[in-house]
């Protein structure tokens, strides 16, 4: 069984860029519904359920054809916002990618300012429901995006940074305008979190 990690902040610590209600729906009920059909799906495959999350998702072709589709849909949007919500955190003067992340960011779109850009760019390219992400592999540092709850572990990326542009993410206070919530997001992303993130993905990569 997966069980619904608690945010490491209260919902309300990220306004006014992420207000509270939104912060409530999208934890304790969007989050909390992927984890309920993950767990429901794999009732009769402990030993699949007993594999982290990650692990089922970077080898989903090798899955039973009868369960790829809920840990793809339902593992995915576990996974996903997980390290979502555990790369966002409240406001602080910290608005860049620090470490070992900021050098490689400066070595591969040339300065943070430039990777915000792009990053916004695909942000607000993905039609309908999706993903942006910065992922990294082999080659290095990448912005990709993805539909739905797909995972970019079954692409063979590691996420470094995670970014939900479902309408469910923002659409109680910004509509529409998802451009104003790609900025808000900025404002509260965990670069410190991140660049720790990173370090560990780099590590265990050896890249
Ligand atoms: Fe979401």
């Amino acid at each position: 069984m997966y069980k619904l990690n608690p945010l490491n902040y209260g919902y309300a610590d990220l306004e006014p860029y992420f207000d509270e209600a939104t912060m409530k729906l999208h934890h304790d009920k969007h989050h909390q519904s992927y984890l309920d059909k993950l767990n429901l799906a794999l009732t009769n495959s402990p030993d699949l359920a007993a594999q982290p999350i990650e692990d089922l998702l970077t080898n989903l072709a090798t899955l039973p054809e009868e369960l790829k589709s809920a840990v793809r849909n339902s593992g995915g949007g576990y996974a996903n916002h997980n390290l979502f919500f555990n790369l966002i955190g409240p406001h602080s003067d910290q608005t860049e990618a620090t470490g070992d992340l900021a050098e490689a960011i400066k070595l591969k779109f040339s300065s943070f300012e430039q990777f915000k850009k792009d990053f916004t760019e695909k942000a607000l390219s993905v039609f309908g429901s999706g993903w942006v992400w910065l992922t990294l592999d082999q080659s290095g540092l990448q912005i990709v995006t993805t539909a739905n709850q797909d995972s970019p572990l079954s692409l063979g990326l590691q996420p470094i940074l995670a970014c939900d542009v479902w309408e469910h993410a923002y659409y109680l206070k910004y509509q529409n305008r998802r451009v104003e919530f790609i900025d808000a997001f900025f404002q509260v992303v965990d670069w410190p979190a991140v660049a720790k993130h990173y370090d560990t993905i780099k590590n265990n990569l050896k890249v």
